[in-house]
């Protein structure tokens, strides 16, 4: 699909020639997920590439390229990549502006000597949950400078000197070596996450909207200011993910991560499951219990547990893709009657994210799923969390915890804290690792289709259909389908159609599923 086609030759200041080898992708379409693609490794004199892993199709990228030295005469370039599509052909062409590493300002964030002083954006669940566990917790070099705030006449439960509206008493401030963002507003913490990053503060934050939708250019912000940005809180309140994931894990050969990483929907689906309260029922006593988000479609439609999902796919496999290019089906369309097939068929129903290796190939995507009895997931009861780790030496793994909530979640955030005075930032290792993964919607799927009005749903985007049932007011099918449609066709997400996960199905097992598949469709 990718071939290397192009020769871009470039001429830098200090006279070296630098060829790189750009690539031309064929029947690329913008509009839908891109596989990230590798320049190599190019043999110059004293020049090696060695952090062009792999890029993201975007108007615009900058990555690094180190010149490799034993003498470390590094030098760093800051490189775009500009995508054009010409017709259906689309190529990259490449700009360099060498940067000297030494303009650069060096930082040292291991502080493990002084008291950390922090300056924290946000005093809802989470922010009072920190401050309640950094109070308990000795050992801690850390006190809190300032709080700032939306809201300055809402009652607080600290002294009102600490509270400001204004970020720039943070920002601004020398004395403040942490940012800690925590507030629900995604698109203000990006611009406030942006400037901390950029004025040389370490940043903890736990908006996993703001972090999925950033990951690029926060990765690039990281490397070029030398500041720390840690957001273990993000996915999966206090279970130990991301910073697993990237030590534990780091070379051990993982082919799936998958999970409960929503606790409010795992909360409503176990209320309509065990004591049958409708679904809105279930979501106010989410809401109430500080579970939900304050917008209930983040929770309800997995676009919070995609946004996860995005964070959790880097630092596992070192694949970054936009959550725009990630398939959310949420929990929003599910009735008494999809509970009642799964416990007729001894299962139940949970909001599943899936990252899936095979081979090169990395698909994902968020959506309710059938969980048999034997499935550690089938446990996961209410707010809590958990997370299956399937890997070549260490088989199955399982972590279960509090996904969310004020001080489960604050925990996740004060652990960051600490590692951050001894010097800890995420190394991104897998992105490094010179395997290239990608990004995959090819990956066929066996599903559960309930629907009120068969013309709603688009059968020709079904390989087969093993099962269907149809009576005054029920009808579906089990059938098989692949990623990519229920990504593009709208017939998906329609809210009088039901969509649950039975299994991922390996390709050869597509002829076995349904040998009478024509006649099956045929009947529909
Ligand atoms: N709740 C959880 O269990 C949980 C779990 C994991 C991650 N998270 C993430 O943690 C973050 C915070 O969630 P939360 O549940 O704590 O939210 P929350 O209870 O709604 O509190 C939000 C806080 O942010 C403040 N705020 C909003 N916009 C602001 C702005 N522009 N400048 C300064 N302060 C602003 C609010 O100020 P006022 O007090 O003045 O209104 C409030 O204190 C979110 O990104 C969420 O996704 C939450």
């Amino acid at each position: 699909m990718c071939q290397q086609k192009e020769k871009v030759q470039y001429k830098n200041k200090d006279k070296y020639l630098y060829t790189f080898l750009s690539r031309k992708v064929e029947g690329l379409d913008p509009m839908k997920p891109w596989q990230p693609t590798h320049l190599g490794k190019v043999p110059l004199p004293s020049l090696t590439l060695l952090e062009i892993d792999k890029l993201q199709i975007r108007t615009s990228y900058t990555f690094y390229i180190k010149r490799s030295s034993s003498t470390c005469l590094e030098e760093r370039f800051f490189v775009d990549a500009h995508l054009k599509k010409i017709d259906f052909l689309a190529f990259f062409s490449i700009k360099m502006e060498p940067i000297l590493l030494n303009t650069l300002e060096k930082k040292n964030y291991s502080m493990s000597n002084k008291i950390l002083k922090l300056g924290i954006f946000g005093f809802g669940c989470v922010g009072q949950g920190l401050h309640n566990v950094l109070s308990k917790t000795k050992g801690i070099n850390a006190t809190i400078e300032k709080i700032c705030i939306k809201h300055p006449n809402k009652k607080r439960s600290l002294d009102a000197a600490y509270f400001t509206t204004n970020p720039s008493e943070i920002l601004d401030n020398p004395e403040i070596d942490v940012v800690v963002e925590l507030i629900d507003d995604s698109e203000a913490a990006y611009h406030i996450v942006k400037e901390a990053l950029t004025k040389g503060k370490a940043v903890v934050s736990a908006n996993k909207k703001l972090i999925a939708e950033h990951l690029e250019e926060l990765l690039f912000l990281q490397s070029k200011y030398e500041t720390p940005l840690l957001y273990e809180g993000s996915v999966c309140g206090s279970i130990p993910v991301i910073r697993n994931l990237e030590e534990y894990y780091d070379n051990d050969l993982l082919s799936s991560v998958s999970g409960i990483f929503n606790g409010s929907t795992n909360y409503i689906l176990s209320k309509m499951k065990n004591e049958g309260l409708d679904f809105e029922v279930a979501l106010k006593e989410a809401q109430d219990k500080g579970f939900a988000e304050s917008d209930p479609i983040l929770d309800v439609g997995g676009f919070d547990a995609k946004y996860k999902l995005c964070i959790t796919l880097l630092h596992a496999f070192g694949l970054l893709v936009r959550p725009e290019n990630i398939l959310n089906i949420g929990i929003q369309n599910l009735s008494d009657q999809d509970v009642h097939y799964a416990t007729q068929n001894h299962k139940s129903i949970k909001l599943v994210v899936h990252g899936q290796k095979q081979g090169q190939d990395i698909s994902a995507f968020v959506m309710p799923t059938f969980v048999s009895s034997d499935n550690p997931l089938t446990n996961v009861h209410n707010e809590f969390n958990g997370i299956l780790m399937e890997s070549a030496f260490a088989n199955q793994q399982f972590f279960g915890g509090k996904g969310a909530g004020s001080d489960p979640t604050g925990s996740a955030v004060l652990s960051d804290i600490s590692a951050l005075t001894y010097g800890y930032k995420y190394e991104y290792k897998k992105l490094h690792q010179s395997t290239i993964v990608t990004y995959s919607t090819q990956q066929l799927l066996e599903v559960y289709v309930r629907y009120q009005d068969k013309n709603t749903v688009q059968w020709e985007d079904f390989e087969t259909i093993s099962q269907r049932f149809e009576s005054k007011d029920y009808n579906y099918v089990i059938g098989s389908v692949y990623l990519e449609k229920l990504l593009q066709e709208e017939w998906a997400l329609n809210d009088h159609i039901s969509i649950v996960l039975k299994s991922i199905l390996e390709g050869e097992t597509l002829d076995a599923i349904d040998s009478n598949n024509a006649a099956a469709l045929a009947a529909v």
